[in-house]
């Protein structure tokens, strides 16, 4: 096997000893591949981004919520957010306890939020409305609530979470109305927490968010903690020399005004992050091969079986992932082409790279898609009727366990009545 441009993946010892084309031949293509090294090492950065003692990460298991994952995680010392039943029941699967859980709650049922009161599991509403519908189901309880800070980032419009225009947290104006359901149920607000967006790269608008939550939290007395959210990015284009976030940078930052907040507020009180992406995204790589390389008037195109059925993200916020490309040939070319990675999926949208510079490719050649740990299985879907791939993951001792099976014909129409 020849890797034709595998810096990355070389650099960091991504395989540790395992080999592209039996990992298929095994599991099945296309495949998600995680290497338990890179997690743990995202995950102790996180956990040394703030030196204030009372300092917790909670991870956003949205971003992957494999139940191996999440074990990894938990023993790695860290906490967990939910953002459904479905996400909290694959994290006491996982082995959380209630108490290291934080169920995130928008829009939810009543039966939802039942079930979180329930299970005993803290609970963030994001609405006055929402907030109404806790103190009826849990009058004299204790509940969190999400604040919008007015200050959003992220990669897409799509994932911006705060300022204007978003449908999350509360704002701030609504501060007296949240002190009067509050008493009108005798809840006792112990939590405030915001999430401003996925993905920046420059800490400014994480920490002017946190400033103006910070300002919040000063109008409620019996806060345990305050929940600055996730977002952290990564370099997606790290083939091409895009630098890393620079978390000391932001760490300092954070640590000089949460210490003078608790000094102020005179309660060392938690102070909680939530990244997902961050923690999953570079431990995870996508493997899927090629069945037909064609050209239609001047472009050139590589058909795969990775379409966006099993990663979404390009297609859908015309993300850029890292490509590649690994094969048996014995003599490549020594040339890059332009050339566009599409999926078997029939959409013309079904784009996993567009022209882009790639190693000339051939049928029967592995195209292994960087960083897509975060928001890539768990975005997957059945559509076209395709199985949803197989997860591994390559442990510590270079070890490869499966840790999700591929789905299989019968998963695909187990739910189906007919008439
Ligand atoms: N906390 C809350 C309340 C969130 O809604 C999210 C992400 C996070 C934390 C974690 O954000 P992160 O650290 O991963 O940026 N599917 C999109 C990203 C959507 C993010 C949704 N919320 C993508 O593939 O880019």
């Amino acid at each position: 096997m020849i890797k034709l441009n595998g810096e990355v993946t070389d650099r960091e010892n991504f395989f540790q000893g395992a080999d592209p084309f039996e990992l298929i031949e095994k599991y099945g293509s296309p495949l998600y591949i995680y290497n338990e090294r890179i997690l743990r090492q995202r995950v102790r950065e996180m956990k040394n981004l703030v030196s204030y003692e009372n300092f917790r990460v909670n991870f956003s298991a949205k971003a992957n919520s494999n139940i191996a994952f999440l074990q990894i995680v938990k023993d790695e010392g860290i906490d967990v957010d939910a953002m459904s039943p479905g996400e909290i029941e694959a994290e006491l699967m996982a082995g959380f306890k209630p108490e290291n859980i934080l169920y995130i709650s928008n829009n939810v049922s009543e039966e939802e939020m039942q079930y979180a009161i329930n299970k005993g599991i803290k609970t963030s509403v994001d609405s006055l409305s929402q907030l109404e519908q806790y103190g009826r189901l849990n009058p004299g309880g204790k509940v969190a609530v999400r604040f919008n800070p007015g200050v959003g980032a992220g990669h897409h419009k799509k994932v911006i979470t705060g300022g204007k225009e978003t449908k999350f947290g509360v704002n701030e104006e609504y501060i007296p109305q949240v002190k009067e359901i509050l008493e009108k149920y005798s809840l006792t607000l112990i939590g405030i927490n915001q999430h401003i967006g996925s993905l920046f790269m420059d800490g400014g608008s994480y920490i002017e968010g946190a400033k103006n939550l910070i300002n919040i939290a000063k109008h409620f007395e019996d806060l345990e903690f305050i929940d600055l959210g996730g977002g952290f990015g990564i370099p997606y284009k790290k083939q091409y020399g895009e630098e890393r976030l620079n978390l000391s940078g932001l760490g300092e930052k954070l640590s000089e005004f949460i210490e003078a907040f608790v000094s102020e507020y005179g309660k060392k009180l938690i102070f909680k992050i939530e990244p997902g992406r961050y923690i999953s995204a570079e431990c995870g790589l996508l493997l899927g091969q090629v069945h037909a390389v064609k050209m239609n008037g001047d472009e050139k195109y590589i058909g795969t079986d990775l379409g966006f059925n099993v990663l979404a993200r390009p297609m859908m916020y015309d993300s850029f992932h890292g490509i590649e490309v690994y094969t048996k040939r014995e003599n490549p070319e020594k040339v890059t082409e332009i050339a566009s990675i599409v999926g078997n999926i029939c959409e013309t949208g079904d784009i996993i790279a567009g022209k882009r510079e790639l190693p000339v490719i051939h049928e029967g050649d592995i195209i292994g898609v960087l960083d897509a740990g975060a928001y890539g299985m768990v975005m997957s879907s059945n559509y076209n009727n395709r199985l949803r791939p197989a997860e591994v993951f390559i442990r510590e001792n270079g070890e490869v366990k499966l840790v999700r099976k591929r789905d299989n014909i019968e998963d695909l129409l187990k739910n189906y009545i007919s008439l």
